[in-house]
């Protein structure tokens, strides 16, 4: 089954009072437990594919289809159903709250969440910190941290909530080329155990390699 479709999708900036036609007519199916990378150069339309996955932005034309179902015939509860529990986001700038330290950065989207009981939380975020080996960095704050242990915090981060989908906009673009590559191999272990899906971009030869399948684009379009 097709868990995100995109058909016909286009998008429309206005910057002023021209158009900036980010996306030209892209088509895309994506099936649960795929492992995909969404690759192009700069300004080719990556991160607003990914934030129309996100419901984070709308498409001009076309529909966005999860789990075939068009998210723009979604209501306000299910929007915030869809994005509180099915989907993580994992950002180019990590985007953890500084004042947090490690457990409480990872543990913050539980308590957006009913139902979750205290001993289940405190088991799923120890479960996941020692998933992306951070057992002895638990009480830092961010700014305490590396590049690398920072993303491996957004990543726990973004799978607290056990998401069917996850989002990652250039999760490596601020890593050396070693700690990317345990990132995105961190992110593999994670979809092979787990069978989430995984929709990543980069514009990185070395990154693209890991995807079991690349989508790329170029100005707008998707060019495989
Ligand atoms: N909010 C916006 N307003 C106007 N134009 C935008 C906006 N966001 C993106 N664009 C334009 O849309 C096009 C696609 O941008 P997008 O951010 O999706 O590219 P990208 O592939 O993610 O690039 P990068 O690798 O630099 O992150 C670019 O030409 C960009 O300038
Ligand atoms: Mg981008």
């Amino acid at each position: 089954m097709n868990v995100v479709e995109l058909n016909s999708v286009k998008k429309i900036y206005m910057l002023d009072k021209t158009e900036v036609h980010a996306l030209r007519g892209v088509d895309i199916s994506i099936k649960e437990g795929e492992f995909v990378c969404i690759a192009g150069p700069s300004g080719s339309g990556k991160t607003t594919i990914l934030n129309l996955i996100g419901c984070i932005d709308k498409p001009t034309e076309g529909t966005v289809l999860i789990d075939n179902e068009d998210v723009s015939k979604f209501n306000d509860k299910k929007l915030t159903n869809y994005r509180l529990n099915k989907l993580g986001f994992i950002f180019q700038s990590f985007n953890l709250i500084p004042v947090l330290n490690v457990y409480e950065n990872i543990e913050f989207p539980l308590l957006l969440q009913k139902n979750i009981s205290k001993e289940e939380r405190k088991a799923r975020v120890m479960n996941l910190i020692k998933e992306v080996g951070l057992e002895d960095r638990i009480k830092n704050k961010p700014s305490e941290l590396s590049g690398g242990q920072r993303q491996r915090v957004a990543i726990a981060r973004a799978l607290v909530t056990k998401p069917v989908i996850v989002l990652a906009d250039e999760p490596t673009a601020n890593l050396d080329s070693e700690t990317g590559d345990k990132i995105i191999s961190l992110m593999k272990q994670i979809n092979e155990i787990e069978k989430t899906t995984f929709i990543f971009s980069t514009h990185d030869p070395d990154i693209m390699k890991h995807a079991q399948r690349i989508v790329r684009l170029h100005d707008g379009k998707v060019i495989n």
